[in-house]
């Protein structure tokens, strides 16, 4: 049966949010949606009863039996937030039922899952968008600014490394269990390769590798996959050319040691940014006053720190048999101005209000669809066939 087209008549002014699966993300977010002009949370639903109770007592909603809520008529839009391997299935239901979806990442665990939900909610003008919130960071944003002005020379290399903390994910969690959670790069990288995407385009896997922590076993009896790493290659029209960008996820840390940091070197310069959401940066480069000034533009708030300064006859320089000019070296130091959870709780939101704000215009241009989802499903699944196949 065809599904419903939302077409036919005028979404509701305020929609109606039924929420599945009430764990960490989904009471942390809930609290986002609830904030929110367009969206109201009216019901919850979870496998397991007391967590839908706690929730529904938090929210002041009623709880529902999960499957219920996914073809409920009063229900304009499912969030759903239960570990991935459930996503598929319960999206799929919800959109074959004309229901708007906001799936947590990743959409779906297999490529072919991924793109069976875009295409469903494409046949019925649906939103299902995975909540790929990186891009909606507000330095996101500016980061790709500066790769795209070319002020600091051609984009070179980036590095990612997220040293996560495990702390809260015991031996029997779900997130070990890679039939639960497809394994790190699906259930977690598909964060940063949706952002480098966004920055880049699309992405080729180069090299993948793992390494399961020594003499563990999770509670399926699988190893236990604690790092994994891949460099993909972005912009490869001509071969062996383009940007090589080396992501490196592990969780094995206490969570005061939970750090996450993006390197992007260019020829005339670096920048740092620090956090899972980033909440600040530093750049160092080589400029003259005019490149100084535009980046000041791009970096509110920013603070500048002449680290040398180099007199006339001095400022001609060489990198990439390039040559170029520049009179100071400087470190500019800038930030979200927000905390980590202000800023994270900033992207839940924004991303949320994109998706809804399309949903009452469909000329509304958002910055993540279900396109999206497919291809960091798509760059997670080849980087982790690489890794089981080489590591
Ligand atoms: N977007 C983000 O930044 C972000 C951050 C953290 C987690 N997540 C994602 O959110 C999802 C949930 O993660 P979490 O940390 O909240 O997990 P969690 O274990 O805390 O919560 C999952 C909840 O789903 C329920 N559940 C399990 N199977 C179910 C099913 N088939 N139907 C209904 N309920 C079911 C569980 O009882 C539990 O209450 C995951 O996909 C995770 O990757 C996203």
């Amino acid at each position: 049966m065809p599904p419903a087209s939302s077409l036919s008549m005028a979404p509701p002014a305020t929609l109606r949010v039924g929420v599945v699966g009430c764990g960490s993300f989904a009471r942390f977010a809930t609290q986002q949606y609830r904030t929110l002009p367009g969206l109201a949370v009216t019901a919850v639903a979870d496998l397991d009863a007391a967590a839908a109770g706690r929730a529904a007592a938090e929210l002041g909603v009623g709880q529902r039996q999960v499957d219920a809520m996914l073809t409920a008529g009063d229900i304009d839009l499912v969030y759903i937030a239960t570990p991935p391997a459930a996503h598929f299935r319960q999206a799929k239901t919800a959109l074959e039922a004309g229901k708007h979806v906001l799936v947590e990442k990743p959409p779906a665990t297999t490529v072919a899952e991924a793109e069976e939900l875009a295409r469903l909610a494409a046949q019925g003008d649906l939103v299902c968008t995975a909540n790929l919130v990186e891009r909606y960071a507000p330095l996101a944003d500016l980061v790709k600014q500066v790769i795209h002005s070319r002020l600091l020379g051609e984009l070179i290399h980036g590095l990612f490394i997220n040293d996560a903390s495990d702390e809260g994910l015991g031996r029997n969690h779900w997130f070990w269990n890679r039939d639960v959670s497809g394994g790190i790069f699906i259930e977690h990288g598909v964060h940063f390769f949706d952002l480098v995407a966004d920055w880049l385009g699309a992405a080729t896997v180069v090299s993948a590798a793992r390494s399961v922590r020594p003499h563990a076993e999770n509670t399926a009896h699988q190893p236990v996959e604690e790092q994994v790493c891949c460099t993909c290659r972005y912009a490869t029209e001509i071969p062996q050319t383009g940007v090589l960008v080396h992501f490196e996820h592990g969780f094995h840390q206490p969570s005061r040691l939970d750090r996450q940091e993006l390197r992007l070197v260019f020829e005339r310069g670096e920048l740092r940014l620090f956090d899972w959401v980033f909440t600040h940066g530093i750049l160092r480069a080589l400029v003259d006053g005019a490149t100084l000034d535009r980046l000041a533009d791009i970096l509110p708030g920013s603070v500048v720190r002449q680290v040398d300064r180099f007199d006339a006859a001095a400022r001609r320089m060489r990198g990439r048999f390039k040559s170029f000019e520049a009179s100071s070296l400087v470190e500019i130091t800038f930030s979200s101005g927000l905390s980590k959870m202000e800023t994270y709780a900033r992207a839940v939101r924004d991303l949320a209000a994109d998706q809804v704000a399309w949903i009452h215009d469909r000329f509304h241009c958002r910055r993540v669809t279900a396109a999206n989802g497919v291809a960091a499903v798509a760059t997670a699944h080849a980087a982790d066939t690489l890794a089981r196949t080489t590591g």
